[in-house]
Formats: C-alpha cells, structure tokens, sequence
C-alpha cells in the first residue's frame, strides 16, 4: 500500500504538470462563498476528478476543483468545495487537500465557512475572522503514525490563526469601513444542526461561532508549518438563539449575499500579505 506522502506526491506531480501557476497563497471557499473567483484572472481550473488520489466532493453548493490564477496581481490558488467528515470522508480525506497545497508551495492558507453564530451581538451576514478554535469533532486528521517529512508528531496550536494575517486583515478592514467580528469558532461534526442544549454549552466554553468544517484543514495546515487566516461567515444565529428553523438554502442564501464583502475584504490585503 501507498504511502500518504507518496499519494500526495503523486497528486502534487500531476497538478504541477497541468499549470504553470505557482501560488504561494492558497483559499479554501466554504458554501456560498465563491464570489472572489468572478475576479480572478488568468483563470484555470482543475478538476479534482483529474488529480490522482484526490477526492471528490458532493455537498449542493460547491464545485470541485482548483481554481489558479491572480487575484489584484497576487497568484492564488483558491479551492473550490471542500470535503467535510460529515459527507463521510475520513480526517486524512477531508485535510488531504492542504497537504498538496503545501507541497505545491503554498505558505499562507485563507480558510472560510458559513457558520452559526452563538454570540449574540452577532447577525446573520456578519464575517467573523477566527482568533481560535474549539475541536468537538470526534477525529483528527493527523491521527496515525507521524510522517517527519510533513510535520513534528506533536504539533504546536498555540497560534492555529496567524495573528500577522488577522492584523492584516482587520487594518484592511478598518480601510473598507467594513465591520468584522473576532471570536472563537466551535467544531461540530454535522451534519445535523446543533440542539439548543449543544449551543448553551458551547456559549459556556467560549465559542462565538459553530460549525462543520475549518478545523481539520487548520490543524493540518499547522502541523504542516502553514499560516492560516479563518474566516466565517454568519449565516444564521444557532439553535436557540434563533426562533426560526435551519435550512442549507438559507444559509447559501446569506453566504451569497456576505460573498461580496468577503471578497473585497480579501482583495483589500492580499497583497498586503502576499
Ligand atoms: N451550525 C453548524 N454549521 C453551520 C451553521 C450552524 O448553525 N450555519 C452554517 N453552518
């Protein structure tokens, strides 16, 4: 059997053979936030059908595949559609991507999600940059005998959201005059939406935000000696908090809607990071 750093050498090999782009900043869309793509240039997209060893994802609102090009003259990578645990992917499934991007060279990852917001001053709509998480998730992708190649066995997370790109990204707000929040997002496995009882306990633990991704990918991309910046989007207050009940389509709806600002939010410091 294959090793995993063989498989995603091969991964790697092939994708390196099917662009001239060599990004060392790399973005991972969470549902309904594919807006930024509509400016990038030079565009090319890679199916993750035609990478060998990658997955493929299936949840509604994503796509599937690499997407490289420029963003405001700054070469990119930016995924579109990740793999949640919840689709049944394992954690070495769901964080595989990360582990190609670093070895195509990518040094800075920017992570965003749609997630429920559990601190009450926040509305739907509003983006979120992570200052850190909390893993609720029953895995972890770094689980298994540990590779030197990619990463120390026991990995450091004093920092999992670099706080040079949060500093970026707030100074550019404050440009924008785009308000953002700051807390801590909260790990759910899925895919069911938290109970009300759930969300008061995270209240209790600290968590500003929940939700069904990000984690992994961000202690992968740690472990691997990547800087990453989160972002989540709001896209509904969390069981109990709002009366209403969840649906996916209203949180592609708000992701959508929050997909512009987003967007301008990251072209105002990609550069400042690149
Ligand atoms: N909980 C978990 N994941 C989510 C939510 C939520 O309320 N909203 C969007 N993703």
């Amino acid at each position: 059997m294959k090793e995993y750093y063989d498989l995603v050498m091969e991964s790697v090999d092939a994708i390196l053979s099917m662009t001239a782009h060599r990004p060392r900043i790399a973005m991972i869309l969470g549902s309904g936030l594919g807006k930024i793509v509509d400016v990038m240039e030079d565009m090319q997209e890679i199916s993750y059908a035609t990478i060998p060893n990658f997955p493929v994802s299936t949840v509604e609102g994503h796509k599937g595949c690499l997407a490289f090009g420029r963003v405001n003259g700054v070469e990119i990578l930016i995924m579109m559609g990740r793999f949640h645990y919840y689709e049944g992917y394992s954690m070495k499934e769901v964080a595989y991507p990360v582990f190609v991007m670093k070895q195509l060279g990518i040094e800075k990852l920017i992570i965003t999600n749609a997630c429920g917001g559990i601190n009450e001053s926040f509305e739907p709509g509003d983006l979120m940059l992570l200052t850190d998480y909390i893993n609720f998730m029953p895995s972890n992708p770094l689980i298994g005998a540990n590779d030197e190649r990619f990463g120390p066995r026991f990995p450091d997370m004093s920092e999992p959201y670099s706080m040079e790109l949060i500093g970026a990204a707030k100074a550019a707000a404050d440009r924008l005059k785009l308000s953002c929040q700051e807390g801590i997002y909260a790990g759910f496995m899925g895919p069911c939406f938290e109970t009300a009882a759930e969300i008061r306990m995270l209240h209790t633990m600290g968590a500003d935000a929940v939700g069904m991704s990000t984690v992994p990918e961000t202690m992968a991309a740690n472990y691997l000696g990547m800087k990453v910046l989160g972002i989540g989007c709001i896209t509904n207050m969390a069981t109990g908090i709002q009366k209403m009940k969840h649906s996916h389509e209203r949180v592609l709806m708000i992701a959508n809607q929050a997909s512009d600002n987003l967007s301008r939010w990251i072209l105002a410091f990609l550069k400042d990071i690149a």
